[in-house]
């Protein structure tokens, strides 16, 4: 069986279905990027992953444990919050609360969790110091540890999508999802973060990517997903996708992203 599963994921919107039955697998430390024109249901799909939405047909599977199946219909917000939990998404906007410095925006997560499973104010004490003393560590790892006391006001979009990464670490899930994480940043600070991604990769992180970064989901993934329509329309390894299209959606699309496309990102700087 595999690490992470969904089988026949369907969602609609009023009459509209989004989703229309949607299959996937992957296994533990691998990364999948998925692309498609805008309004194919990619957001969709990551917000369903992710329980922010419930998918109205379909099974979600991770490590062994069943996070959803839509037979249970509407799942109550109590049940989901423990399933949550398992997944982490980072958003195109980024989404960190403004008020909270970047230890703090790390660290809210864990230490809401910490204060619903402590049975002593002594074993709350004791759990905060080991979420801030991961989340220290986290933001070393982003690179950001001279910011920590920063609100994300004074941080520049690369740096704040950096923290949302280290946030969305914080819980530690199972599979880490990305919403066009760069779509909102410059070249430059694109790169910031498409770099702290591969780091992650190279940490064993299983990570979907929603991408418009041609070249990096080329490098990043072991399987790049194609959407179109709700469905996935071709699916395969970077190279033979790219390479090889045989969807003809998939091959205009390419064609159009690449008259779009302005240049690599060289990410060895
Ligand atoms: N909450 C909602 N209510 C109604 N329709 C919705 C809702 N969310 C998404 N949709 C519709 O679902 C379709 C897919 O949207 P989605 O955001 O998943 O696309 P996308 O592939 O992420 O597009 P983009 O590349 O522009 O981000 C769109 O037609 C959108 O209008
Ligand atoms: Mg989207």
């Amino acid at each position: 069986m595999a690490y992470f599963e969904i089988k026949d994921f369907r969602k609609s919107f009023g009459n509209t279905e989004v989703l229309r039955g949607i299959d996937f697998s992957m296994e533990k430390g691998e990364v999948v990027s998925i692309i498609g024109s805008s309004g194919s249901g990619k957001t969709t799909l990551l917000r369903c992953i992710n329980l922010i939405e419930q998918a109205d047909v379909g099974t979600m599977t991770l490590g062994g444990e069943m996070l959803f199946d839509g037979k249970q219909g509407k799942q109550k917000e109590k049940d989901l919050r423990y399933k949550r939990m398992q997944l982490g998404l980072v958003f195109q906007s980024f989404n960190l609360f403004p008020q909270y410095t970047v230890l703090k925006n790390v660290m809210l997560a864990p230490m809401l969790h910490n204060k619903e499973i402590a049975k002593s104010k002594q074993e709350l004490r004791m759990l905060n110091e080991k979420s801030e003393a991961d989340a220290r560590e986290l933001i070393e790892q982003i690179g950001l540890t001279e910011k920590i006391d920063f609100y994300p006001s004074q941080l520049s979009g690369g740096q704040q999508q950096r923290v949302a990464i280290a946030r969305a670490l914080a819980i530690n899930p199972g599979v880490l999802c990305f919403d066009e994480p760069t779509s909102a940043l410059d070249p430059e600070l694109t790169r910031e973060v498409l770099k702290v991604i591969l780091d992650l990769k190279r940490r064993g992180r299983t990570m979907i990517v929603v991408t418009h970064e041609m070249e990096f989901a080329r490098k990043v993934s072991s399987k790049v997903i194609f959407m179109a329509n709700g469905v996935i329309e071709e699916e395969g390894h970077p190279e033979e996708l790219f390479e090889n299209p045989k969807s003809p959606i998939l091959k205009n699309f390419l064609l159009s992203s690449k008259e779009g496309f302005d240049g690599e990102v060289d990410l060895s700087k």
